[in-house]
């Protein structure tokens, strides 16, 4: 009888310590955000590849005809269709904006 519960008691010990030991919490796979390239803005090479691109489909508009509110949304629509990349379309729309009608 002394030796069955002294198992029971050392059955009780695993128990408690096994149920106190320190839980070991899932370490989160922090997956670090890829800084985005940061672009390099370059008007010349805007105006250089405005000219080139933008007058394939169309008479080259000139960027006065414009104001810079009424040339981003057109932008956003133009350089798709140019397939510009990113860079080159913030060169060619900082080179637009640049150049646009005043108000
Ligand atoms: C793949 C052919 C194509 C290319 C390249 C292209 N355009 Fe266009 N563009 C069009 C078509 C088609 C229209 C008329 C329909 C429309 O507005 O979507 C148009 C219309 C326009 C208009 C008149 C929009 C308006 O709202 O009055 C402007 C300004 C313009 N394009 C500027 C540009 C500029 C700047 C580029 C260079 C980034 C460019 N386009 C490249 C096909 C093209």
């Amino acid at each position: 009888m002394k030796i069955f519960s002294s198992v029971v008691f050392l059955c009780l010990l695993v128990i408690c310590i096994a149920s106190c030991a320190k839980k070991t919490t899932p370490t989160a796979t922090v997956i670090a955000a890829q800084p985005k390239a940061s672009l390099v803005i370059n008007i010349e090479e805007g105006q250089r590849i405005y000219q080139a691109s933008c007058g394939r489909c169309h008479r080259l508009p000139s960027p006065a005809e414009f104001t810079q509110r009424q040339w981003t949304p057109i932008m956003d629509r133009m350089c798709r269709k140019a397939r510009f990349t990113e860079n080159q379309k913030a060169n060619a729309l900082a080179y637009v904006l640049e150049n646009a009608k005043a108000i």
